[in-house]
């Protein structure tokens, strides 16, 4: 196994850092990493705002539900669809259609992980904040986004002062489906469930009981943060 697979099944999400920063060269070579990501069409729709202002991280953790880790990692970072630099080069460009938001948050996906995988190869960790979308209109206006942009998610880095398990996901052969859709097997999720029960009950940081059936069934048990699509629509974005 190469560096770099072992890098990637290695992850997991780090939300506990030390004080100390991250060098320059480091977050530019991070950061050079997530730009050199693909991009649909070639529209390079992304902007990241790297928030080093204090005050502005002190209401960022609050506005993403008091995730603390916002405020105390050595870098954050907010991934934004961006399509007001292409309005700025003409303003006749059509950006409210769906399609498009849906480009700007895969590339923004894409991009992050590459920061992410970037990060983690040099020894440091991180985690995404889509807690930023709870307040995400509060989150739009500190950060100052014009039309055509929207928040999408932040992403702490910095260096890890946790040792968490990596985290048992689906196996593959319940993820990857060959020619055609497979009807799920519930013997599957059972085998899974079981994983995950151990694994939750003796993890070395905030164990519980439960299955990942539960923990999913009772996440897409209510509503979805339905204010994203009146904020997408009022930033000028997924009207049709
Ligand atoms: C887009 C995105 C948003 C996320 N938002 C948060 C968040 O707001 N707070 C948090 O603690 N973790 C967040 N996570 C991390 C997930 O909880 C984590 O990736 C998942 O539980 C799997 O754990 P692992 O990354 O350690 O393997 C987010 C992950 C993704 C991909």
């Amino acid at each position: 196994m190469n560096s770099t697979i072992q890098t990637i099944l290695n992850h997991r999400s780090i939300r506990k850092f030390t004080s100390q920063p991250i060098e320059s060269e480091q977050l530019e070579t991070i950061l050079q990493a997530g730009l050199a990501a693909s991009s649909s069409s070639m529209l390079q729709v992304v902007s990241i705002i790297r928030v080093t202002d204090k005050e502005k991280r002190t209401l960022l953790a609050q506005f993403a539900g008091n995730q603390g880790y916002v405020e105390s990692a050595a870098e954050f970072l907010v991934f934004c669809i961006d399509y007001q630099r292409h309005a700025s080069i003409n303003p006749d460009v059509q950006a409210d259609f769906t399609e498009l938001t849906l480009i700007g948050a895969v590339d923004s996906g894409i991009m992050a992980q590459n920061c992410l995988l970037a990060a983690e190869s040099m020894g440091l960790g991180g985690v995404y904040i889509g807690g930023l979308r709870n307040n995400v209109q509060k989150v739009d206006e500190l950060l100052g986004l014009p039309k055509n942009t929207a928040i999408l998610f932040g992403m702490c880095l910095g260096h890890p002062d946790q040792a968490p398990e990596v985290k048992p996901r689906l196996p593959a052969h319940v993820v990857v489906h060959e020619n055609q859709y497979q009807d799920l097997n519930l013997d599957d999720i059972q085998a899974y469930d079981q994983t995950m029960q151990n694994y939750y009950a003796n993890r070395s940081s905030n164990q519980k009981q439960s299955t990942w059936s539960q923990e999913v069934t009772s996440k897409l048990a209510g509503e979805s943060r339905p204010h994203i699509l009146p904020y997408l629509n009022s930033k000028g974005l997924t009207k049709r």
